[in-house]
């Protein structure tokens, strides 16, 4: 039996499980996937613990992707770019961590939801482990602009500093949003998990604007209402 689980903090709205379930049924693969609620302090005893208990892999959620890519001993060139993990495999030396992220949102706006990025404007809200994994694969799209806004201002500022080789990042902060209109923005805060948003000026979105968040279930219900 293969043995893989998400961990995070809150973990419980994780439909990861469900997810690889369906994968290994799939595949004919017996696995057992499960869910643990691990605090940041917690990642790397853990991981340790785990390993040492024969498990393979995990997945990795809020808060722990960007403390994860510290802990692989090699990263795919998604997890590079991101500075953040949400797929971590075990090799005989220790941790790869990949970041499926950025792939996984192109390809629900473009080939589910038929969103267009090319020549659009678009705004990401937030600058952790979840808005680092997104920017390189949205630049690669080839949008007009990509600005990314965050309640602490200094983060995006290094994000855009760091990511320059591949392209132009505006980094903003929400405040500063006043006045500007997105054909796209996506929420990657963390903010709706408390039941709450960004403090965001109130017109965001350009005629035919899309709001999309990186969360989902009930953490999304804020933003996607707002
Ligand atoms: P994740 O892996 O989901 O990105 P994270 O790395 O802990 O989790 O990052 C959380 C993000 O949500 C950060 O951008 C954080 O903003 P700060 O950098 O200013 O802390 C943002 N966030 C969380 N709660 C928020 C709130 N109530 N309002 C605005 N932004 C919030």
């Amino acid at each position: 039996m293969d043995r893989y689980a998400v961990l995070g903090q809150p973990v419980g709205h994780s439909k990861s499980p469900r997810i690889h379930a369906a994968f290994a049924a799939s595949l004919d693969q017996k696995l057992l996937y499960e869910a643990y609620e691990i605090a940041p302090d917690e990642l790397a005893p853990s991981l340790s613990r785990f390993h040492a208990e024969g498990w393979q892999g995990f997945n990795l959620t809020v808060p722990h992707k960007q403390a994860g890519a510290t802990l692989c001993e090699t990263r795919s060139d998604a997890a590079e770019q991101a500075g953040a993990v949400n797929t971590l495999i075990r090799t005989a030396t220790g941790w790869h961590g990949d970041n499926t992220d950025g792939a996984g949102l192109v390809r629900d706006l473009m080939s589910n939801l038929g969103v267009e990025i090319r020549g659009k404007r678009v705004l990401v809200l937030g600058a952790g482990g979840a808005a680092r994994g997104i920017l390189a694969p949205l630049l690669a799209e080839g949008p007009s602009e990509l600005a990314i806004s965050n309640r602490n201002p200094w983060k995006p500022e290094e994000i855009a500093a760091a990511l320059k080789p591949l392209g132009n990042i505006v980094p903003r902060t929400h405040l500063s949003l006043k006045g500007d209109r997105y054909d796209l923005v996506l929420n990657a805060t963390s903010a709706g998990h408390s039941g709450s948003i960004p403090r965001l000026p109130p017109k965001l979105f350009a005629e035919g604007g899309v709001a999309y968040d990186l969360n989902y279930g009930q953490a999304a219900v804020p933003f996607l209402v707002w």
